[in-house]
C-alpha cells in the first residue's frame, strides 16, 4: 500500500425507519477520513424503481441543495465529523432509500425510510 493512500470511512446506521406523515426525523451519517483536505459530504435519495438522485452537498460552511429539494424540508448541518440529514414534515413522497456519500467515492449504508400512515 502506498503511504499516500487515502482512507475514508462513513458510518450510516442501516435499517429501516418507520415514521408517520407530518413527523420530523434525522438520518445520521458520521465520517472519518485520512485526507488533510476537508471532504465534501453528499446526500442522495433513491425512490423505488429509480436511481439515486443528488439532494444536497455540504462543504465546511457551504450549503447547497438541488433545486427541487426544499430547504425548509431537507437540511443537513455539517458539524465535527457528522452530517445528519434532517427531514421535516414527512410527506408520502419522501419514502425512499437515503444515502450519504463523501467525495470522492465512499458511501455509507443505506437507510430506508417508509412512511407509515395510520388513519
Ligand atoms: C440520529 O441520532 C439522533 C441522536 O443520537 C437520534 O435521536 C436519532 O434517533 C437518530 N436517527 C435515526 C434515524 O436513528
Amino acid at each position: 500500500f502506498s503511504k499516500n493512500m487515502l482512507q475514508a470511512t462513513l458510518i450510516q446506521p442501516g435499517g429501516e425507519v418507520i415514521a408517520a406523515e407530518g413527523d420530523s426525523l434525522t438520518l445520521n451519517c458520521t465520517f472519518e477520513t485520512s485526507s488533510t483536505t476537508f471532504p465534501t459530504l453528499f446526500w442522495y435519495k433513491q425512490e423505488v424503481n429509480s436511481y439515486p438522485k443528488y439532494m444536497l452537498k455540504r462543504y465546511l460552511t457551504t450549503k447547497e441543495n438541488a433545486p427541487e429539494i426544499k430547504k425548509d424540508r431537507f437540511d443537513a448541518e455539517l458539524k465535527d465529523k457528522s452530517v445528519p440529514l434532517k427531514i421535516q414534515k414527512l410527506h408520502v413522497s419522501y419514502s425512499a432509500v437515503y444515502y450519504c456519500a463523501l467525495q470522492p467515492t465512499v458511501t455509507g449504508n443505506s437507510k430506508t425510510l417508509y412512511k407509515n400512515l395510520q388513519i
